[in-house]
Order: C-alpha cells, then sequence, then structure tokens
C-alpha cells in the first residue's frame, strides 16, 4: 500500500456509520486464521487498535523468529527521533547495516497479506532517512522492494509514514522468511535497512487469487480477448485502494476484518478539473442474498458511496482517476459498484462507459446488470499490461464516460463505488519496482479554462488598442498574485502542474476547479455593471446576470468595496466553496479579484427562488410532488455540505430564498455566505459565533444561546418545509398574534390536536394523502424540536422525504390506474422490498416520529485541520444568492 493509515488526518477523522436498525453492528465479516503483527524494535508486546503487537525484542520464538547472521553487525532497536504522532507500531523500528530475517512457521494454506510499516524519519541522529535504502525479499525467490528508499515514498499530505501491502500464497509445510538486505555502501555512505511494523494475515481463498472451479468468475485482459487468472504462484502487491466518493476507511476500524485500509478518492487521485462528481450516501442496508459476492469484499462504507457526474450534468467529459504505477508490468485493477441511487433501480438504468489506461474496458457498464437489483454490492476485474519504452512511472488511469445517445438509457450517467490495483508479479518473481517520482499526467484541455481561441471577432478589431491595456493589467496582475500566493507559479504552469500541486500545498489557488475572470471578462458580461443587468440586491452587493463566452448565463456577484474581508480570506474562502460540488448545490464557476473587486461568478439557475413559486408572485402553484422533489433535492445539497465535504459545514441561513430552481426543475442550495466551517472534532460539538441568519428561520437555540450546530440548519430547512406545505412566509405581521409566525402556529395546532389540514395550501390539499402528511408533519415536528440533539439529522431528512416520495407516487398510481404512469409507480411501490432483510417493507413503518430508529442512520463527522482556512466574515452573505433580496 502506497499511503499509511496513520497520516496527519488520522485522530482528526471521526467516521462514525451507526446502521441502528437494519445492520446490527457487523464489525467483522471475516475472520482470519492467521493474524500476527509485530511491533518490531519494541519489547513490549502492545494491544493497539484491538490487537496485540507483539514486540520482536523479547521472547516470541512461539509466534516467529528473527534471525541475523551473527559474523555481522548486530541490528538496533531504535526509537525515532520525535514520538510526536509515533503510535503502535512507528514508536520503534529494527535497524540494521546487515540482512536480517523474519521467519513464520505453520502459516495457513490460505493466501496471506504481508504488511511492512515504515515510518521514514531520522533514528538515533546517526540514521538518516536518506541512507535507508534496502530491499526485501521473500523465502529467497520472491523481491518485494529494491533500491527501497521509504522517505521518498510519503505524500506531502501523510506523515512519513508507509504501509506497503502484499498478497501471496506459501506453500504447505512452507516457512515465511521476509529478510532484509541493506543496499551495498562504501565507508562513507553507509545504507542500512528498518522496518517498524510487519502483519502477515491470512484472507479468504479466493478474495483476490482466482477460484478455476467457479466458471462464473472470469476476467478478462483489456486489450487481448484473453482471460486473465491470478494464480498461487503470482505474489500480488496492493498498490492503490481507494474508497470512491468517501473518506478513508482505515485498517484499524472499518474494513472486513482484513486490516484492509481504504483511501479517500479526493485529495489524490481524482482529477478535479471538473468535479460534478457527487457523494451520495443511502440509508437502506446493502444486499447479498443474491450471492453475487462475499459480503467481506469490501466494506460497507466503501459500497455506501460512489461518484457519479450528479444525474442532470450536461457536458461529456471523463471522469478520471489517476494512479502513478511502475511500467513492466502487468496490473489488476478491481472496480466496486452497487447501485445506490434511489432512482435508478433497473438494468439499463444507468449505462455507462469504463476505460482503464485508456483502453476501453466496458462499453455498457451497468450495475444494476451485473448484481440483479440496487444495493447489491458487485465488483469486475481487469487485467491490464502497463507497457513502456523504459522502466519508470507512468499513469494508470479509470476513466468514466456516458455513454453515447445512440445507446438507450433512462440517466445517461456514470457510477463508481471502490477502485483497487494490484501490481502483478512478473515472470522473475519480482515486484520491486521504482520509487516514485509523482509524475504529473498529460494535461488535457480543460472545460472551465478560459477559451484561448475563442475569443470573438470584436475583440479582435480593438485589439492593438487594448493589447497594452492587458499586458499592464496582466503585469499587475501577476504581481499582486506574486504577493499574494507562496507557492506562485503563472496561471499556465499552474495549468500543467494542477496535479502535483494538489500535493504540495494546501493553499495553492484551485485553479483547476474554479475559473479565474480578468475584470475585463465581467464588465464585458455586465456591460460595465450597468443596472439592467442587475438580477439581486443584497446587503453585500448587486447580483447581475451576464454571459460568458458569448452565451452561457452565469450570475455575477460584486462584492461591495470596502469591505472588512482581505484578501487572503477572500482567497481562502474562494478555494473552499470551489471544491464544494454538487448536484443540489449552486456551482461556483469561478472569481474575479484585481485588488479592488471582489467578484463571484455562480451557475445561473433559471427559474429563481423556491419563494416564487410558493407565494408572492404570479406563478403557477407547484404540485405537491413538485414541492416534494425540491425539498428533497434541497436537503441532498444540506445533507453534502453537513457531511460529505472534508469539512463539515453550516449553511446558518437555510430559506426558502436560498433555495434555486433550474430550469429542469433541480433544486440548488444557495447562498453559503454565512457557512462556517463547522466544529473541528468531538471536543467542539458547535460554533459559537455571533447571530446571523434570517428573521423567521433562526433555530432558537442558536439565537437564544449562540449555539450554532448542524442541528440549526436543520431547524430552518423545517421551516422551509412548512412554508412548502402551507404556501405563507414564515412571519406574517398582518395576522394577529398568535398566528404572526408559522411555527408557533404550526406547533400549537400540532399540540392542541387542530385538524392540521386547515393550514394547508388549498392549492395541495386534495392531492396529499392523509398518511404522507403525517409523515411529513412528523418530519417538520422532528426538524423543528427545541432542543437541537432531539432533531433528526440532515440524513434522516432526506430519507424521511424519500419516503413521502414513494408515498406520493403510489397514489399517483392508484389514482392513474392503467395508464402509462402505472408502470412506473408499480415499480416504484416494489422498490422497499430490497429495502431489509426482514421482509417490511418500510424504512419508516413507525408512527412514533422517531424516524430515527427506524433508518440507517450515516453520519460522518469530519474535522478540520488547523491550517484550514475558515470562513471568516461578514462579506460573504448570499453570496450565492443570485435573487439576494
Ligand atoms: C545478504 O543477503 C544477500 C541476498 O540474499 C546476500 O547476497 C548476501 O550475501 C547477504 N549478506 C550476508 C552478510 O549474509
Ligand atoms: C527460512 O529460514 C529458515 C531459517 O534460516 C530456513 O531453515 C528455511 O529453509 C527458510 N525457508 C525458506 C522457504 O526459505
Ligand atoms: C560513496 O558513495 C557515494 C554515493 O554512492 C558517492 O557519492 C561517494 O563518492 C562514495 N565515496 C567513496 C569514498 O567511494
Ligand atoms: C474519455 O476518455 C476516453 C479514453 O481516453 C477517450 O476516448 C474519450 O474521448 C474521452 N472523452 C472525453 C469526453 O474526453
Amino acid at each position: 500500500m502506497e499511503t499509511s493509515k496513520n497520516n496527519k488526518f488520522h485522530l482528526k477523522f471521526i467516521l462514525l456509520y451507526i446502521f441502528l436498525l437494519f445492520s446490527p453492528l457487523v464489525v467483522n465479516s471475516y475472520i482470519p486464521d492467521y493474524n500476527i503483527a509485530i511491533n518490531c524494535g519494541n519489547s513490549e508486546n502492545t494491544i493497539a487498535h484491538n490487537r496485540t503487537w507483539v514486540g520482536d525484542d523479547n521472547d516470541n520464538s512461539n509466534i516467529f523468529s528473527f534471525i541475523e547472521p551473527k559474523s555481522t553487525n548486530p541490528s538496533l532497536t531504535l526509537q525515532p527521533n520525535s514520538l510526536v504522532n509515533a503510535q503502535t507500531p512507528f514508536s520503534s523500528a529494527r535497524i540494521s547495516l546487515s540482512n536480517f530475517t523474519y521467519s513464520f512457521s505453520s502459516i495457513t494454506t490460505s493466501p496471506v497479506f504481508i504488511r511492512l510499516h515504515f515510518y521514514a524519519t531520522s533514528y538515533n541522529h546517526s540514521f538518516d532517512p536518506s541512507n535507508a535504502i534496502f530491499s526485501v525479499i521473500v523465502n529467497n525467490n520472491l523481491t518485494l522492494l529494491e533500491n527501497f528508499n521509504p522517505s521518498l515514498w510519503h505524500h506531502e499530505d501523510d506523515d512519513e509514514k508507509i504501509t506497503k501491502e502484499y498478497c501471496i500464497q506459501i506453500q504447505p509445510n512452507e516457512k515465511l522468511n521476509i529478510t532484509f538486505i541493506p543496499n551495498k555502501g562504501n565507508t562513507s555512505n553507509l545504507y542500512y535497512a528498518f522496518v517498524n511494523g510487519i502483519e502477515v494475515v491470512s484472507m479468504p481463498s479466493f478474495l483476490y487469487y482466482t477460484n478455476l472451479d467457479d466458471s462464473n468468475y472470469r476476467f478478462k485482459f483489456l486489450d487481448f480477448d484473453q482471460e486473465y487468472q491470478i494464480l498461487k504462484d503470482i505474489a500480488l502487491e496492493t498498490v492503490y485502494r481507494v474508497n470512491v466518493g468517501g473518506t478513508q476507511v482505515a485498517a484499524n476500524d472499518d474494513d472486513t476484518g482484513m486490516f484492509r485500509n481504504w483511501d479517500s478518492d479526493l485529495s489524490r487521485y481524482l482529477e478535479k478539473r471538473y468535479p460534478q462528481s457527487e457523494f451520495s450516501v443511502f440509508g437502506n442496508p446493502l444486499n447479498y442474498l443474491h450471492n453475487t459476492i462475499p459480503n467481506y469484499t469490501a466494506p460497507e462504507n466503501v459500497y455506501r458511496t460512489a461518484r457519479s457526474y450528479g444525474m442532470d450534468a450536461t457536458e461529456d467529459y471523463n471522469v478520471t482517476w489517476n494512479f502513478e504505477v511502475d511500467s513492466g508490468f502487468t496490473y489488476m485493477v478491481r472496480l466496486h459498484f452497487c447501485e445506490i441511487d434511489y432512482k435508478i433501480k433497473n438494468k439499463e438504468d444507468r449505462i455507462f462507459q469504463i476505460f482503464i489506461d485508456d483502453i476501453m474496458a466496458e462499453k455498457a457498464a451497468d450495475a444494476i446488470g451485473w448484481s440483479g437489483a440496487p444495493l447489491i454490492p458487485v465488483h469486475k476485474d481487469y487485467a491490464v499490461i502497463m507497457n513502456s519504452q523504459q522502466i519508470e512511472r507512468v499513469n494508470l488511469s479509470v476513466k468514466l464516460q456516458r455513454v453515447p445517445l445512440t445507446i438507450n438509457t433512462k440517466y445517461r450517467d456514470v457510477l463508481l463505488n471502490g477502485i483497487e490495483i494490484f501490481k502483478v508479479s512478473d515472470t522473475s518473481y519480482n515486484l520491486a519496482g521504482l520509487n516514485p517520482k509523482y509524475l504529473t499526467p498529460k494535461e488535457q484541455e480543460s472545460p472551465n479554462q478560459p477559451p484561448k481561441s475563442k475569443k470573438s471577432h470584436i475583440v479582435m478589431i480593438v485589439v492593438v488598442g487594448v493589447s497594452c491595456l492587458l499586458l499592464a493589467l496582466a503585469v499587475v496582475g501577476t504581481i499582486v498574485f506574486v504577493r499574494r500566493r507562496r507557492t506562485f507559479e503563472t496561471p499556465l504552469e499552474m495549468e500543467e502542474s494542477s496535479w502535483k500541486i494538489r500535493k504540495e500545498s494546501s493553499s495553492t489557488l484551485p485553479s483547476h476547479l474554479c475559473r479565474y475572470f480578468t475584470i475585463a471578462e465581467i464588465r464585458a458580461a455586465t456591460n460595465n455593471f450597468e443596472d439592467i443587468f442587475i438580477i439581486g440586491v443584497g446587503g453585500f452587493g448587486n447580483v447581475y446576470k451576464g454571459y460568458i463566452d458569448g452565451a452561457i448565463p452565469v450570475a455575477i456577484k460584486r462584492l461591495k468595496s470596502g469591505s472588512q474581508q482581505g484578501e487572503n480570506e477572500f482567497l481562502n474562502e474562494i478555494e473552499l466553496l470551489s471544491q464544494l460540488r454538487h448536484n443540489h448545490l449552486v456551482s461556483l464557476i469561478g472569481y474575479c479579484n484585481d485588488g479592488v473587486e471582489m467578484i463571484l461568478v455562480y451557475d445561473f439557475m433559471q427559474r429563481g427562488t423556491l419563494r416564487e413559486y410558493l407565494y408572492g408572485s404570479d406563478n403557477e402553484p407547484l404540485t405537491w410532488k413538485q414541492r416534494l422533489e425540491i425539498v428533497l433535492g434541497a436537503a441532498r445539497g444540506l445533507h453534502y455540505l453537513h457531511t460529505g465535504a472534508k469539512h463539515n459545514i453550516i449553511h446558518r441561513d437555510v430559506k426558502s430564498t436560498n433555495i434555486l430552481l433550474d430550469e429542469k426543475w433541480v433544486a440548488k442550495v444557495s447562498d453559503f455566505g454565512l457557512s462556517k466551517v463547522g466544529p473541528t472534532g468531538m471536543s467542539m460539538t458547535h460554533v459559537s459565533t455571533v447571530v446571523k441568519g434570517s428573521l423567521g428561520y433562526l433555530d432558537p437555540e442558536y439565537y437564544l444561546r449562540q449555539r450554532l450546530t448542524l442541528k440549526s440548519d436543520v431547524y430552518s430547512f423545517g421551516v422551509v418545509l412548512l412554508e412548502v406545505l402551507c404556501a405563507r412566509p414564515p412571519l406574517m405581521r398582518s395576522l394577529d398574534k398568535k398566528n404572526v409566525s408559522l411555527v408557533v402556529r404550526f406547533q400549537r395546532c400540532y399540540k392542541e390536536g387542530v385538524i392540521i389540514e386547515e393550514m394547508v395550501d388549498p392549492f395541495i390539499k386534495d392531492s396529499i394523502t392523509d398518511e404522507c402528511l403525517k409523515s411529513y408533519c412528523q418530519m417538520v415536528l422532528s426538524c423543528l424540536h427545541d432542543d437541537g440533539n432531539q432533531r433528526m439529522s440532515m440524513s434522516d431528512v432526506v430519507g424521511a422525504l424519500e419516503f413521502a416520495l414513494q408515498l406520493e407516487m403510489s397514489e399517483e398510481d392508484s389514482k392513474f390506474g392503467g395508464t402509462q404512469e402505472k408502470g412506473k409507480s408499480a415499480k416504484m411501490i416494489q422498490y422497499p422490498k430490497f429495502a431489509s432483510d426482514d421482509g417490511s417493507d418500510m424504512r419508516f413503518t413507525s408512527s412514533s416520529g422517531d424516524y430515527g430508529s427506524h433508518t440507517s442512520k450515516v453520519s460522518i463527522i469530519s474535522a478540520t485541520s488547523e491550517d484550514q482556512p475558515l470562513f471568516s466574515t461578514d462579506v460573504f452573505s448570499e453570496v450565492g444568492n443570485q435573487r439576494a433580496r
């Protein structure tokens, strides 16, 4: 494994998956029959992460033996110079200038993982990490590592701890000898070998090795029409193992019993230049009933998160992951799939294409086609040879693209849940390659790049006159840039090496995420900020509608000058905003900052705000189903803010004017203006802050006690849910006192048992069933609970709204029986069938209103590191709101 489970976010990432009802905390679905962990260079046995790490410096000869030639320099047991962050097994090392061997007897007959842990730091001042160069050989014939220098392997974002993982199968009755051999040096340069931890853990026989008796499961060599098998005499190195769309699943907690580490795909592997990719979490239990794959194949957390375009992205592009590998080897690429989108229920609903190393691997990938139904995990394996003229580090990419229009599929979208990449030992039984260089893949044209060739002819005509000005602007801009950025590169260089930059510094501008507009471009788009282009006026500036690149409508938010916000904060916030990508969030397209102007450019939302379709306008009222779809979309967007991004983000100003609608009626949450990066870690469960937000939507806990939590957004969203149901503003001063507040009136009605129907918008009254209304109202009550802890989470809200929508659809079905609609909803009703193992068909069967206990709860609390930017000042208020009033 190239990366380590102990990167610096280790302690700060707390991943809680609680499957309350359906999945009674199954921790390990596989229990290894051979499981040894050695704490090298230590005389103590220590218990860490629920397993015992045995010291190699005392008598554990019943478990393994440590062997070194007597004639040579004896090995040493040393501690790293800094013990900060050095947990087991990194708190000590076995170090030697000579060969040494760990020998294991009575190995199981099943294949085993060998994991080697290295902390590439200085030991005892005389052992510098740059002199640690060595080989590792198994049983005198399999080479795992050669000229290996661990200090060259760590990424910027982990702290020099490297774990390498291998899969091998030992002959029965054979010993397993792992030998460390330092490179030959000379008198002035002595090389040494070291290791901090060794694991030998058995795995199921056919997890990665091919079962020749199972004719159903075969896989192909890409580019050759030939079957490929992983047989006993092959050794594998796990080079990458990635939880796509999710957070890291660390070896010690959430794997299925084999202590595998699953990295997050986001920071290192996902090409983010156009990242509409989506994070999705779905509350239902996964299903292994169809016997597709065993449940230990990958942890549930891997299958519960995925990436896709987002359902209504319109542009064709490849969702791409890049992995640096050694040329000259064959790789087994395993892709994990599990359909988790509730809308996709049938074969051929979501068909897409897969390319591995730019070779077409699937021209009609179909997760449900393979697995039989939603929520059933499945994986597909491929073998690919990485050829090249010389031995070098090359890029192995995995790309997903929508199918051409000629192929019939309901959703032209892609899906991937997990990636594993294994290097296959070559004919000389070797796995060793080069030390990494973290190469930069060839840059393709970025869709977000300023169009260089598309300049309009008008510009061409005046180009002579303006070019001097532009040149001057560019120079000024460059200087401003240099001053501001520590790791400055010219925009062009940044473009070319954005892949590398991402690893180097978190403070670099996300040029691959977010476009930089010149002030000239902005002036051209808004006719020099002409008033007729204004579509909204907010406390912090005007919002203009403009067209970029001649045709693409955008919302341009011009922050008032003289604001308190410094340029650094502005850029920090842009960086954060531009990383938030979700189908139900208004996307930041770019920004402009010429020293005086601070301008943000957003996707333009054709239909304006949700409120305009509820009351106070001439718009045709929305149907109940449309309303449910809109609030469900908005709930998903908020859920993403709360859990899906790197930091959990509190929106702080959820209201019906901050939910915008695009031309397809897709709801997008806007205005993260008051957003603030959420609490960090367990010690801080809320953010103390000056009360901001909008009257009528404020969480009572927030304005009474200045306690801002994720649940403050849930409260405000509850108010929106009521507005949607009743089609009236949260506060109406014109009404008599006890009815001024919508929330108070609703809660009173409920308490006094007054018929709630009286409050419901007359336009939709007839189309809501009692059952749907009841479940909706219970959800709203829970959202509006005075005590934040008692409120449901945003993920529960999503689940409850999905349920309400189902009820509504099945209602429509019975109304329009026999029509086309029927076929559609019939499937809908069937849908809960796979929702639970016990045959009960609904997620919310209780009438207690306690949704929490009837849904699988998924909560992810991710925390931020200190060096991450915080949302700071008010200037971002209403930033994303193009129709701010
Ligand atoms: C160390 O191991 C290598 C490879 O097996 C071998 O060539 C060398 O002679 C060994 N050195 C000693 C001192 O045993
Ligand atoms: C492992 O090492 C032991 C002790 O040196 C030796 O007896 C045994 O033959 C070795 N086994 C293999 C498979 O190399
Ligand atoms: C020792 O090896 C290093 C690195 O290979 C080399 O730069 C140096 O000149 C060598 N010194 C001697 C005395 O051979
Ligand atoms: C996606 O990648 C494949 C393989 O490299 C390529 O053939 C295709 O043109 C790419 N599609 C787009 C839209 O870039």
